[in-house]
């Protein structure tokens, strides 16, 4: 494959889930130092997901001959107000990763690249599900309405999430 455009926004992407991961990581410490030990583990696990994705965009662009490159990532955020703020901002976050996809499946389209549509299909799959669960959780939060009990087993629920490497 040797199509500029494509293979730069693969990369760029790349980049963008090593980033993710970044700001999912500052997430899960600012949950920690409020004492939200399952929401910490939660936001912990997700970054370790985001950094299997860029593993799957880097091996398929080291499998096509691309010379990967890595590209400076900015200071994440590091105060939120609430948890349903880290939340809201996670699924904003989860918005553009879906969009980025479909721009790098819309190009793969225009010039038949039908290996890199396939990977777009597996990421772009992935992506109903990661929106779905930000989402679902933000829903909780407002059903919760900051009642300490809710927020509690909110908590706990999230301290059940371990990252297992999905079925590529
Ligand atoms: Fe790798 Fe959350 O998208």
């Amino acid at each position: 494959m040797d199509n500029k455009k494509l293979l730069e926004l693969l990369n760029k992407q790349y980049n963008f889930e090593i980033e993710s991961a970044y700001i999912y990581k500052a997430m899960s410490l600012w949950a920690a130092k409020e004492n939200w030990p399952g929401v910490a583990n939660f936001l912990h696990q997700q970054a370790l997901e985001e950094m299997f994705h860029a593993s799957k965009l880097q091996n398929y662009l080291l499998d096509i001959d691309y010379d990967v490159k890595l590209t400076s990532i900015a200071e994440p955020k590091a105060e939120y107000s609430s948890l349903k703020e880290v939340f809201t901002e996670a699924l904003e976050h989860e918005k553009q990763v879906t969009s980025n996809f479909m721009e790098i499946m819309k190009e793969a389209k225009e010039v038949s690249d039908y290996q890199t549509e396939i990977q777009a299909q597996w990421f772009l799959t992935e992506q109903v599900e990661e929106e779905a669960t930000f989402n679902d959780l933000i829903l909780t939060l407002e059903r919760i309405n900051d009642s300490a009990a809710g927020l509690f087993q909110f908590d706990a629920q999230l301290a059940q999430r371990s990252f297992s490497k999905p079925q590529a």
